[in-house]
């Protein structure tokens, strides 16, 4: 079954997290370099420090404390309809030491603080991104984009054909971002934690197929 954004961590992986800061992930080093030559035509810079020459890179435990800081910035979007924080350094944890799962991450320039990650996972043929987080002073500027085509291009490279996604349906303005990167709503499914909601909400499921290039 699909983990999606709101759902547990995947099971465990079997290399350690010291393999991960060699780039053992499978595919990523090369995704990472199309990636960064892919975007640049594509993102802007909005008069200030240009997107273009950010590049993801993966991340290690050594970003943990960072990972929960940012996505926690980011999700306090959601504090409208869902109690609590979005993640915890468990769970980051956990989700860094999954089976063929890991977050991309974007170092913001001079400062290396995390300007933005995604959880990224592969299942057999299918990929799936959670935690788009962009931190709030970095966004409109082009790195959400970057970090979904980061993961599409992480998933493709892994043999992957097709990329989910999955929303919170009280969160309208996401499936036209996500619809402008070239998903399609194609099912539903609940809210994985009820208990959490301050409001009635379902989960809203997007893919993307990735043809093979
Ligand atoms: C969603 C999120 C990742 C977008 O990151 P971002 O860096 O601001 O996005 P980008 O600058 O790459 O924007 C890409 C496009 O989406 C649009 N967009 C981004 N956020 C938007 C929003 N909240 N409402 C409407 N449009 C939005 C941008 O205007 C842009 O469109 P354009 O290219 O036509 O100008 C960021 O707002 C975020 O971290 N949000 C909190 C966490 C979250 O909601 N994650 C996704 C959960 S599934």
């Amino acid at each position: 079954m699909k983990d999606c954004g709101w759902r547990a961590a995947g099971a465990r992986r079997d290399f350690t997290p010291a393999a991960r800061s060699t780039r053992t992930l499978d595919g990523v080093g090369l995704c990472l370099t199309t990636v960064g030559y892919c975007s640049s035509a594509t993102l802007r810079s909005s008069g200030r420090t240009a997107v273009t020459s950010m590049i993801p890179r993966i991340a290690t435990v050594d970003d943990v404390s960072a990972l929960v800081r940012l996505i926690n910035a980011a999700y306090r979007v959601e504090d409208f309809f869902v109690r609590g924080d979005r993640t915890t350094p468990e769970d980051v944890r956990d989700r860094l030491e999954a089976v063929q799962g890991g977050f991309l991450v974007i170092d913001a320039p001079e400062t290396q603080v995390l300007a933005g990650a995604v959880y990224v996972k592969i299942c057999g043929v299918r990929g799936y991104f959670a935690m788009l987080s962009v931190d709030p002073s970095w966004q409109k500027r082009g790195l959400g984009r970057l970090l979904v085509r980061a993961a599409e291009e992480h998933c493709r490279v892994a043999g992957c054909r097709a990329l989910d996604i999955d929303v919170v349906s009280l969160r309208s303005e996401l499936p036209p971002f996500y619809g402008s990167l070239g998903f399609i709503p194609n099912g539903t499914a609940p809210f994985p934690h009820p208990d959490k909601l301050q409001q009635a909400a379902h989960l809203v499921l997007m893919t993307k197929p990735l043809p093979v290039q």
